[in-house]
Parts: C-alpha cells; sequence; structure tokens
C-alpha cells in the first residue's frame, strides 16, 4: 500500500550507514564500511555496507537488503513499520493519501470488521460457560480452563441465527463480510458457526480476524474455518502466534504442527511455542513471517503418507525464504500420533527432546526423500535423482547451505568433481565466496550486462536509444542460450525501471517480494565488485558493449548450431541458406 517510489524516494534520502552505525557500529575498508555481521555469528567482519550503493551484504551468510530491509531484519519490524520508522528519522511523511481506492476501501473495511469479530468472539466465550456440553467436551480432551481461556476458545451454540440476538442488526452487511452469516440463495441468512468449539485466531496484535470451529461429535466437515475476508488470508496467518511470540524468543525456536488441538495442547504442558497453519499447505508467506521472528523453524507433522506430503510441500515453500544462519527442520511423530495426543501421553519433556534429538535438518529430509522415490544403485536412479534435485537446488536463496546441498547430492549421486561443477553450477556457488575481487569479468555476459547496468543504471540509456537491442533480446533467440529464466525475466524488469529515473534505485529493494528478489540481491551485491574494478564510466560503457557482442554471439551460435539439426532431416530453403550465410558473420 506504500507507493513504490515514495520507498525509493526515502532510500535516496536516508544513508544507510546513518541507520546501521548507531545499532550496528561499521569500520571503515577502502570505499566501503564493514562489521561483524549481526545476523550470524562470526569473528572476521564480512557484513558489508555500500554507502555509494545504499545497500548491506554479508558474504558469510547471504544477508542483504536497504535501509529499510535492515530494520526489518534487525529489529523485527514488518515492510510498513520499517518505512514508517524510518520516514519519521528523514522527516518525509509516509503518503497515506496515495493509498489507491480499491486499498483504501479494504483498509476501511478492515477497521469496521475488527469489532464485528471481537463482538462475536466475546458471545461465543460467553456462550462457552453455559453451554454444559461444550465444556464437558473440552475437559474430555483434557483441556483446563486455564488454556481455554488463554486461547479464547469459545462456543457457538445450536441454532440458525443466534447471532441475530448478539448484534443490533443481523441484516448488516459486516455480518457477512466478516464471514459469521450465510446469505441462502432464498434470500435467508444464518450464522455460518452451529453448533461448535470456536478457536478464535488473531493477527500479530492480537485482535481477532477468523475463526475455526470443531464439531462436537463426528459430523462433517470436522472443522469449519472463517472464509477468505478482507480481515483474513489463510496463506498469510498462522493461529497461535500471538499467544507464542514470547515462547518463541524464549525458547529460540518455533513448532509448526497442523491443528488448533495440537497448539493448545502444546500448551498446555509447557510448550509455549508451537503455532498451526490452517488447514493449509505452509507458504512462503508463512515462513517468511516466521523466520523474522525466530532463526529455528521445525515442522511437525504425522509420519504417515500424507504428512510427508505435507512436509515435502513445506519444504518446496521454505527453499526460497531459508537465509543462511537460519534452520528449517522436520519431525515426523510416530504413526498415528499427533502433538496433540503425543504430548498428553509421553509428557512435554519427550516431546521437547524429539524435537531437539530427532528433527531432521532440510538437508537430510531432502536427500532422504529425493533418494527414496528412486533405485540410487542404478545408474538411471542416480540420473533420476539429480534431475529432481536440480529444480529444488535453484530455489535455494542461502548461499552457504545452497553449496552445501549441491555438494552433497554431487556427493551422493557419485559425481566427481568436474561433472558436479558442470552439473550444478558449483562453480558458480564457489565463486560467489572465493572470487577475487576484481573478477566480475569472468561471469557469463549475460550477467555482466546485468550487473552493469545495475553498477551504473545511466548506461542503460544505450537501450533507449537502440530500441532493437532491446527487441533482439526478446524475441531473437534469447532462449536458445543457456541464461537463467529469473535472469531475462530480471533484465525485462529492470530496463523500464532504469530508463524512467534517471537517478539511482535501489534495486533489490525495487523487487522485494517479487520472484525476483533474489537475482535482484545476487546482481546487486556484484556490483560491488565493479566498484572494486576502479573502471570510470566509459571503460564500464566499452565492458558493456562488449558483454552484449558476447551475448548475441552465443545467440548466433546457437542458431547456427539449431538450423544445422535440420539438416539432417531434410534440405535447406533458400532462406535457410542466407540466413546461415549472415549467421557465420560475426556480430560487430
Ligand atoms: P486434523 O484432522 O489432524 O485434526 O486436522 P486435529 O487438529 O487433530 O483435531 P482433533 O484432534 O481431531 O480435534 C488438522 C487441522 O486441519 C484443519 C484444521 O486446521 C485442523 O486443526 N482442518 C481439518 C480443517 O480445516 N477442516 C477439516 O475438516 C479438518
Ligand atoms: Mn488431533
Amino acid at each position: 500500500m506504500i507507493p513504490q517510489s515514495f520507498v525509493q524516494d526515502l532510500l535516496a534520502r536516508v544513508d544507510i550507514a546513518d541507520v546501521i552505525d548507531p545499532l550496528v557500529p561499521l569500520k571503515r575498508a577502502g570505499s566501503n564500511l564493514v562489521a561483524c555481521c549481526p545476523f550470524h555469528s562470526e569473528k572476521s567482519p564480512s557484513f558489508t555496507v555500500s554507502p555509494s550503493k545504499q545497500f548491506y551484504h554479508c558474504f558469510g551468510c547471504g544477508a542483504h537488503g536497504s535501509a529499510v530491509g535492515f530494520l526489518m531484519e534487525h529489529l523485527g519490524l514488518g515492510f510498513v513499520d520499517a518505512v514508517k520508522e524510518l520516514a519519521g528519522r528523514a522527516g518525509m511523511v509516509v503518503p497515506e493519501v496515495q493509498f489507491t481506492p480499491d486499498a483504501a476501501a479494504t483498509r476501511s473495511r478492515v477497521v469496521g470488521l475488527l469489532p464485528v469479530m471481537e463482538h462475536a468472539l466475546q458471545y461465543y466465550k460467553q456462550a462457552l460457560k453455559r453451554s454444559s456440553r461444550a465444556i464437558d467436551y473440552l475437559r474430555g480432551r483434557g483441556l483446563s480452563g486455564e488454556i481455554a481461556a488463554r486461547y479464547a476458545v469459545g462456543y457457538a451454540p445450536e441454532g440458525w441465527q443466534n447471532l441475530a440476538s448478539v448484534f443490533d442488526h443481523y441484516d448488516n452487511h459486516d455480518l457477512a463480510e466478516a464471514g459469521l452469516v450465510i446469505d441462502s440463495d432464498a434470500g435467508k441468512r444464518y450464522d455460518r458457526f452451529r453448533d461448535r468449539i470456536m478457536f478464535p485466531i488473531s493477527d500479530a496484535q492480537g485482535r481477532v480476524i477468523g475463526f475455526g470451529g470443531r464439531v462436537l461429535d463426528s459430523g462433517e466437515p470436522k472443522y469449519l474455518n472463517s472464509p477468505e475476508t478482507p480481515l483474513f488470508e489463510k496463506g498469510r496467518e498462522v493461529y497461535g502466534l500471538f499467544q507464542a511470540r514470547q515462547g518463541i524468543r524464549a525458547a529460540g525456536r518455533v513448532v509448526v504442527v497442523e491443528g488448533y488441538m495440537d497448539v493448545v495442547a502444546l500448551a498446555q504442558f509447557g510448550i509455549q511455542y508451537a503455532v498451526a497453519t490452517l488447514g493449509t499447505a505452509t507458504t512462503p508467506t508463512h515462513i517468511q513471517k516466521l523466520l523474522r521472528l525466530t532463526d529455528e523453524i521445525v515442522f511437525c507433522f504425522d509420519g504417515d503418507s500424507a504428512g510427508r506430503r505435507a512436509a515435502w510441500r513445506a519444504l518446496e515453500n521454505s527453499l526460497g525464504q531459508i537465509k543462511d544462519g537460519k534452520q528449517i527442520k522436520f519431525l515426523f511423530l510416530p504413526d498415528g500420533e499427533d502433538p496433540d495426543s503425543y504430548v498428553r501421553q509421553h509428557g512435554s519433556e519427550r516431546f521437547a527432546g524429539m524435537l531437539v534429538e530427532s528433527a531432521e535438518p532440510l538437508s537430510v529430509f531432502a536427500l532422504r526423500e529425493l533418494t527414496s522415490r528412486v533405485d540410487m544403485a542404478t545408474p538411471e536412479g542416480k540420473a533420476k535423482f539429480l534431475q529432481d534435485a536440480k529444480p529444488l537446488l535453484a530455489q535455494v536463496a542461502a548461499p552457504m547451505l545452497g553449496l552445501m546441498l549441491r555438494k552433497r547430492f554431487a556427493e551422493v549421486a557419485g559425481l566427481g568433481e568436474a561433472e558436479a561443477l558442470r552439473e550444478f553450477q558449483l562453480r558458480r556457488a564457489v565463486e560467489g565466496r572465493t572470487r577475487l575481487p576484481n573478477s566480475p569479468v569472468l561471469r557469463s555476459p549475460f550477467r555482466r550486462v546485468l550487473e552493469i547496468l545495475a553498477h551504473r543504471p545511466q548506461l542503460a540509456t544505450r537501450f533507449a536509444k537502440n530500441v532493437t537491442d532491446v527487441t533482439e533480446f526478446k524475441l531473437e533467440g534469447i532462449d536458445l542460450i543457456e541464461i537463467s529464466r529469473a535472469e531475462l525475466a530480471f533484465f525485462e524488469a529492470i530496463l523500464p525501471a532504469l530508463l524512467s529515473r534517471s537517478d539511482r534505485i535501489n534495486i533489490a529493494e525495487e523487487f522485494r517480494g517479487t520472484a525476483l528478489e533474489a537475482v535482484a540481491q545476487e546482481v546487486e551485491r556484484a556490483t560491488l565488485d565493479w566498484e572494486e574494478t576502479g573502471l570510470d564510466e566509459s571503460a564500464l560503457q566499452q565492458e558493456l558493449e562488449g558483454a552484449l557482442r558476447a551475448v548475441r554471439d552465443q545467440i548466433r551460435k546457437a542458431r547456427q548450431k539449431q538450423l544445422m539439426e535440420t539438416l539432417s532431416e531434410r534440405r535447406w530453403t533458400q532462406e535457410e541458406k542466407d540466413l546461415y550465410r549472415r549467421l557465420q558473420q560475426p556480430v560487430g
């Protein structure tokens, strides 16, 4: 809801060094500033702040970002709060008026719906006290009154229109919008939750934004959840986070379980750092949210095949979020158990012990799962294993973890070092760590184009002058050469941004929260290398032209090769012959 242009203006006004230095004292090192990284433990400083480019980067753990990103990571602020904080220091006002009409409408709706939810919550809580049937059910499941109160557990009584006597205006649109009632096709309105134990779902500030309601007997569905509303988005929220915040800090980890009852039972037994997803797969947003609070996530799933499938989805959605220095682990419970039944039967010490001793690191689980799908004793099996592993590895956002995974997987598949380099581009990952400062010229030509543009945005104007260059990139065979899809998409997205804004833009910030964030961070980081080369504007321009020529040459060769392949099937047409002749000319 904050306009991207405001964030860029703000970043242009503040100095990242002034933001970081009071929190993490910086020392000068050449044209940059350095410190021991606040995001992982280290003895020699690899945390680097670039005053000229206004970003920080840790060469140890890969932490990377703008001044806004730093406040988010270091103070645990959300994006909006970090922007507000920074704007306050710079004497700028965050332009609330610039909410798009839609966003503004959503906002006022959100604000209007909160009291409705709160009112319903109070009613459900009171109703529980009056229902011996509901109380007996909860007692029967071993729930203490204290914990029921802590989680504000309630009860929605039997009957179709109880809320009519709770709200002054049962026909108010807000009730439907909040998901508390349903309007039938026949135009009749009725309560969504009837004869169910009610688990309120709250946001980070403890305000109720949704409910999960459980049947008391064996009816279907077992759990009925609030629909998606302006307040409530399942893919963003986790159950129990508000109550668990302190516990997560104290334990240094969060446990993610599957059910409401699991969270509540664990809390009752003293495990105060459990949260649950809301009957949906774990999303990248969930993971991002939790990693902002703590360095370790343990996913706890049933040991059955459904649990393993759910765990695998959680793993896939974690890869793009994990940072070096953070841990994601997987714990599989014995068959037929869930955390609720386990902790009641074996106690919290055994459960906590299992979290530490039996939870598998992401790398172990990934390897076990991938190898279990194939016969690793055969070459075919190993080939399939490598094929399955590749797309996963490509998503790993943490450079060191990515490197370790690649090495380990190559080893398991019996690849020699040279083969591993080729298969997994091990070299690139290694280079990222140990490359000599002045060697960005060794990277692939297309990569060099991206990096030089990020380093000297003014050079992007050469594309404006000659639009054919851009179209050639897009249309004429760029897809034939080996560049990553992310790099190409990044190029197409960054070019207009650079062209439309002559002043500096903070590259990674521009792509915050998008699929291109990782590549944007890498490219931005690489500008440090270009800075160290000390090349001046005209030398950089020559580098850029050279890199572009090299890309076009790669394309030319790829098209040539493609054409040659058709020759084995049929004769060339005259056009193809002409094309071949043209493709033999090196690009000028
Ligand atoms: P489970 O079926 O494992 O239930 O669903 P549970 O949490 O162990 O509940 P109890 O112990 O039988 O009371 C796990 C989670 O999946 C979602 C809920 O969030 C539930 O807590 N779920 C399950 C639904 O949303 N709808 C359903 O019908 C069932
Ligand atoms: Mn259960």
